[in-house]
């Protein structure tokens, strides 16, 4: 009876197993599913803790990154074909470019400096652009396609040329499904996935705090200058070695102007206690990203350093941070100046800007 008992089960088993291998290798009776990509978090950000954020209806794939890489770099997101995201955000300057502001299709200049794109998995209160107008980066991807002073493309036909062009056709099925139905809101989940893989976390100073790497006195210096808060006293916003993006990722009035041409956060939400507030931008790979601030006002770090030690201007809003605002700042001793400028340096990352997985060189 045992026995018997034994034979059924086994056989129950056959059948259901050589059940499965059936609809396995037949793709047609079961769904095709993309394959999942973790991100690749490095040590350091690992070590802090840090879970990226990353929308459950949004998961990472292989096939998914593969194919918001592709669109990235691809003009036929423009309206005349000529301009990708890639145009203002190339690898070599951190995804950023090296003009004042960039011009759109219609060679009509834009009036805030192209961001520099990086560890964004990580931005956790999901508010994108120096102004925090955009709340994620499904939202983001949507807006540069259609600006007029960007790629000034309309959707519809964005999505026509997208679904008559044969590759992307597979390649939305890949990444979504089969059967998929080609969307904006697909496409900018795609690019979505492809920019949560651009992760930042492998400067000399990096190294440094994993034990592979010396800093230089001058640099050790310079990091003091940073941290010490009757000097430079720039990681309140900036970050420390215990936040490896080197931002709060929040909003302030860093005393650049008297009067502001642009709102910043308090033009989104109209509460004039944000007026003149703009989003802390990483210090990592100032090296490729100048120039500098949401108006690329500042072409070298010499100015950056200046503006903090001796040009702060006051407005209602600027943050209690800057100090001595009536003398223009600390005013550093130019050898702290040119230490904390060789400190900046060292979270400059090569291997980010060379990698091959984010170029399609
Ligand atoms: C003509 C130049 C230009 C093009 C083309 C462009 N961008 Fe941008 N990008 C900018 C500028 C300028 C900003 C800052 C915008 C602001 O603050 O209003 C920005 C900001 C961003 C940000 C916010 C980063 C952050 O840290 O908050 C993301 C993400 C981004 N762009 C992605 C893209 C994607 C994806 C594309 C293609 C679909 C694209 N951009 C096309 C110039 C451009
Ligand atoms: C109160 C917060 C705060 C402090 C303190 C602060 N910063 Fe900033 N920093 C900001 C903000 C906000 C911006 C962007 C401002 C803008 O563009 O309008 C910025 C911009 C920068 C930039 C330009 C980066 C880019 O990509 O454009 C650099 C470099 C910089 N800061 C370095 C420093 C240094 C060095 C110190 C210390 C001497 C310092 N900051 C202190 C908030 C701060």
């Amino acid at each position: 009876m045992k026995n018997y008992w034994v034979h059924t089960l086994f056989i129950l088993c056959l059948l259901s197993c050589s059940k499965d291998s059936i609809v396995d290798s037949n793709p047609t009776i079961k769904d095709y599913v993309p394959t999942p990509l973790p991100l690749k978090t490095p040590t350091i950000l690992q070590q802090k803790l840090i879970t990226p954020v990353i929308p459950f209806t949004n998961p990472q794939t292989i096939e998914g990154v593969s194919l918001g890489k592709k669109l990235f770099y691809d003009p036929i997101l423009s309206g005349n074909n000529k301009m990708s995201c890639a145009t203002c955000h190339s690898p070599a300057s951190a995804f950023a470019n090296n003009t004042v502001f960039s011009v759109g299709i219609d060679g009509i200049e834009g009036s805030r400096n192209a961001m520099p794109l990086f560890n964004l998995a990580w931005n956790f209160d999901e508010r994108f652009n120096w102004d925090g107008s955009e709340l994620s980066l499904e939202r983001q991807a949507l807006t540069p396609v259609s600006n007029p002073l960007e790629m000034h493309a309309i959707w519809d036909d964005v999505i026509i040329k997208l679904q008559q062009n044969q590759d992307y056709s597979k390649l939305f099925n890949r990444a979504f499904g089969d059967n998929t139905i080609i969307t904006k809101e697909l496409t900018a989940k795609a690019i979505a996935q492809f920019e949560r893989t651009l992760i930042s976390a492998n400067s000399k100073f990096d190294k440094y705090l994993l034990d592979e790497a010396r800093l230089t006195p001058q640099e050790l210096n310079g990091f003091n200058v940073f941290m010490d808060e009757e000097r430079g006293d720039c990681f309140h916003c900036h970050g420390d070695n215990n936040n490896p993006l080197w931002t709060d990722n929040i909003f302030h009035n860093n005393g650049l102007d008297e009067n502001f041409n642009d709102l910043g956060l308090g033009g989104v939400n109209g509460d004039p206690i944000d007026y003149g507030k703009f989003k802390t931008p990483s210090i990592r790979n100032l090296a490729y990203s100048a120039p500098y601030m949401h108006d690329g006002r500042f072409k070298t770090l010499e100015e950056v350093i200046n503006h903090y030690s001796e040009g702060l201007k006051r407005s209602a809003t600027i943050d209690p941070l800057m100090k001595k605002v009536d003398e223009g700042g600390a005013g550093l001793s130019d050898n702290d100046k040119t230490d904390l400028k060789a400190f900046l340096l060292t979270l400059s990352d090569y291997e980010f800007i060379n990698n091959p997985e984010f170029n399609i060189k």
